[in-house]
């Protein structure tokens, strides 16, 4: 399954997320997974650190797959430090440089603001607009096929819009049933923004709330499938991209199978009545 952006590139409703995977080995093998699996789709961030073992292991991964640089979306992100047109143009093609690439298919802005600075600063707008305007240009130049925001919020991204009159392809955002954010979606909607959910399987911690979240479980146990399909079919079945991430084969391989069943018109009701507005990563709503 996939979507066609606006820029008209074509994009995986599937991707594997890479946060906190970080050294040679570990990407290798989780790359290795991830490939023979079926995902052709990576999410990865300058923050992330690990952009140079991805770049590494994929030079390697790829031709063990028959598969070609173009067969696989690969997206990176301007962390929060390198707002600002100068910066941001260095840090894209540090991007580049890494993951040993001639072009991204995305690169997001990761976060409206700058690092550094208090929420309320004027200067976060005038940097991501920088940002944004050196992206555009950028793609113009053929090094990123597509361009989009992260942790935007409405405000934040019809400013984008109307300022530059350049709207981003796609908004990656916190979203899964303890954080439903209906009326942001609707908003992409209208705007033709490929809405992608991040942490929809609660993130990497000790105390995880929603693999564990009794309804999902309920519904789960159902169905005769995981608790991490349920959350990623809840996505997907609103035509939400997603980027499961995991170190384990098992899961990767699970994580996959989201397009084999359906979820019952209740059951996605249960889900959504879940919503406790409860952030797990960073919440971009007091940043100016
Ligand atoms: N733009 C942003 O600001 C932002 C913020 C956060 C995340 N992201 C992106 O979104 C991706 C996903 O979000 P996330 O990393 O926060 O985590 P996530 O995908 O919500 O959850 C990962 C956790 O779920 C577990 N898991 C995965 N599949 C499972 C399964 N089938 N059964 C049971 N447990 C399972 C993993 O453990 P195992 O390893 O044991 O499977 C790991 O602990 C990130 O990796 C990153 O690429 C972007």
């Amino acid at each position: 399954m996939a979507v066609t952006l606006n820029s008209g590139v074509v994009m995986p409703l599937i991707g594997f997320g890479t946060f906190k995977i970080r050294g040679k080995e570990l990407v290798y093998s989780v790359l290795d997974s991830a490939l023979a699996a079926g995902y052709r789709s990576i999410d990865t961030a300058s923050v992330y650190r690990n952009e140079g073992d991805i770049g590494e292991s994929l030079k390697e991964l790829l031709p063990k797959y028959g598969l070609k640089r173009q067969d696989v979306f690969i997206t990176s992100k301007l962390g929060p430090k390198n707002q600002g047109c100068g910066r941001c143009r260095e840090s894209c093609l540090q991007s580049l440089h890494s993951l040993q690439c001639d072009y991204l298919d995305l690169y997001l802005i990761h976060w409206p603001g700058t690092q550094g600075m208090q929420p309320c600063d004027a200067r976060h707008r005038d940097l991501r607009l920088q940002s944004w305007g050196e992206m555009v240009a950028l793609q113009k130049e053929g090094k990123l096929k597509s361009i989009g925001v992260s942790n935007f919020l409405q405000h934040h991204i019809e400013d984008v819009i109307d300022t530059t009159k350049h709207t981003p392809a796609v908004l990656q955002i916190e979203y899964h049933p303890h954080l439903v954010q209906r009326r942001l979606v609707d908003f992409c909607r209208s705007k033709g923004i490929h809405f992608q959910a991040y942490s929809s399987l609660g993130t990497t911690t000790d105390s995880n709330t929603l693999l564990t979240d009794s309804v999902v479980c309920k519904i789960a146990k159902q169905r005769g499938v995981s608790p991490a399909r349920v959350l990623l079919r809840w996505a997907v079945q609103q035509g939400i991209g997603v980027i499961p991430k995991s170190t384990n084969s098992d899961h990767i391989r699970d994580n996959m199978d989201i397009f084999s069943f359906s979820l019952s018109d209740q059951e996605m009701v249960s889900l959504n009545q879940l919503d406790t507005q409860s952030h797990l990563c960073w919440n971009p709503s007091q940043v100016l």
